[in-house]
C-alpha cells in the first residue's frame, strides 16, 4: 500500500525540510502533505517543492481550529482510509519583544491543545507500522521543572484531559503574573514542552498494548538548535547551527525506522537517543 505521510504546520523551517525528506525518502508512490494554515503561504511552498520535482500534497490546517483539524482528518479518511506518519510540527513563536502573558494563550492553544487535537484526530486512523511524532525539545523534560510539579505530569497515571487542564491552569497563572509563585517557569516554552512529551508519553501508554500489535511507534522528539524564524531573533549568530534540512534527517529517521522496530516506544528523542523523562 503507498504511504501516507502528513506534517503539520509544514509550509516553512523544520516542517517543509521534514515534507521535503520525506517526499525524497518515500519516493513518488507516496503522498506527502505539506500543511499550512495560509493558504498563500502553503502554496508558495508547494510551488518551491514542485520547482524541485518534488509532488507534495496540499492542504489547510490550522491546528488551534478543532473543525480544520477534523476537516483534515475527514480528508485523509476518505482519499486514504489511514495514515503512516503524522508528525505534529506546528508551532507558536515567542516575540521577544511581548510580554509572556500577552502570548501565553496562542502559545499553549497552538502548541500544547494543537497536539491533543492531532493525537485525537489522527492517532485512531494509524495503519499498521504507524510511526507518531510529536516535535517538541530537550527542554521537554521533568528535570527542567521545579520537583513540586512533577506530580502534576506523572505519566503513569495522568489523562490527556489532565494535560489539557493543566496547561490551561498555567495560562491563568502567567496572565495573571502568578506562575512563578506556583513554581513554574515565567518562560513558557518550558512548561509547555514538558506538556507536549507528557501527552506524548499517554498517548503511547493508552494504545501501547494495540501498538505493540500492530507495530506502531509514538515519540516525541527534539531536532536540536534549528536555524529557522522561531530561533533566529533570540542568537547573534547563527552560523554554526544546524539547518531545517540538516535537523530533518534525524527526524525522518525516526519517522521511517522500518517494520518490527519495537524501540523507540513513548520516549523523548534527540539525534537518535532516548532523554531520560526525569
Ligand atoms: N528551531 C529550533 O531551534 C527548534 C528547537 C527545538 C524544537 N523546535 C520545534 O520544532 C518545531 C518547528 O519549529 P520551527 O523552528 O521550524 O518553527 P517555525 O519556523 O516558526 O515554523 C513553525 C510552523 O508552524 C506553523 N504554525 C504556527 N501556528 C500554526 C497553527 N495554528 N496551525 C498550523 N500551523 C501553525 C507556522 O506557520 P506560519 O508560517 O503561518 O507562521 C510554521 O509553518 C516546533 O515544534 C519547535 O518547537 C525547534
Amino acid at each position: 500500500m503507498n504511504k501516507v505521510a502528513l506534517v503539520s504546520g509544514s509550509n516553512q523551517g523544520l516542517g517543509f525540510a521534514l515534507v521535503e525528506a520525506l517526499c525524497k525518502n518515500l519516493g513518488t508512490d507516496a503522498s506527502v502533505y505539506l500543511t499550512a494554515r495560509n493558504p498563500e503561504r502553503g502554496e508558495k511552498a508547494i510551488r518551491q517543492l514542485r520547482d524541485q520535482g518534488l509532488s507534495p500534497m496540499f492542504h489547510l490546517l490550522d491546528v488551534t481550529d478543532t473543525a480544520s483539524v477534523a476537516s483534515f482528518a475527514e480528508t485523509i479518511r476518505t482519499q486514504h482510509g489511514g495514515v503512516d506518519i503524522v508528525i505534529s510540527n506546528a508551532a507558536a513563536r515567542i516575540s521577544r519583544d511581548v510580554a509572556q502573558s500577552e502570548q501565553v494563550e496562542t502559545f499553549v492553544n497552538t502548541n500544547n491543545h494543537g497536539t491533543f487535537r492531532m493525537i485525537g484526530a489522527f492517532g485512531p486512523m494509524l495503519r499498521d507500522n504507524a510511526r507518531f511524532l510529536v516535535v517538541a525539545s530537550a527542554f521537554g523534560t521533568l528535570r527542567n521543572l521545579s520537583p513540586n510539579l512533577h506530580e502534576k505530569f506523572d505519566v503513569t497515571t495522568r489523562s490527556l484531559e489532565d494535560i489539557e487542564r493543566l496547561m490551561d491552569d498555567y495560562v491563568h497563572l502567567v496572565e495573571a503574573g502568578q506562575a512563578e509563585e506556583h513554581h513554574w517557569t515565567e518562560w513558557i516554552n518550558i512548561p509547555s514542552k514538558v506538556a507536549q512529551v507528557a501527552s506524548t508519553k499517554i498517548m503511547a501508554r493508552l494504545m501501547r498494548e494495540e501498538a505493540s500489535r500492530r507495530g506502531i511507534l509514538i515519540n516525541a522528539v527534539c531536532p536540536g538548535l534549528v536555524d529557522t524564524e522561531a530561533s533566529r531573533p533570540w542568537f547573534d549568530d547563527m552560523s554554526s547551527v544546524q539547518s531545517p534540512a540538516q535537523a530533518a534527517v534525524d527526524v525522518v529517521w525516526l519517522a521511517t525506522l522500518p517494520p518490527r522496530t519495537d524501540t523507540p516506544y513513548g520516549e523523548l528523542v534527540q539525534h537518535r537517543r532516548t532523554l531520560p523523562w526525569h
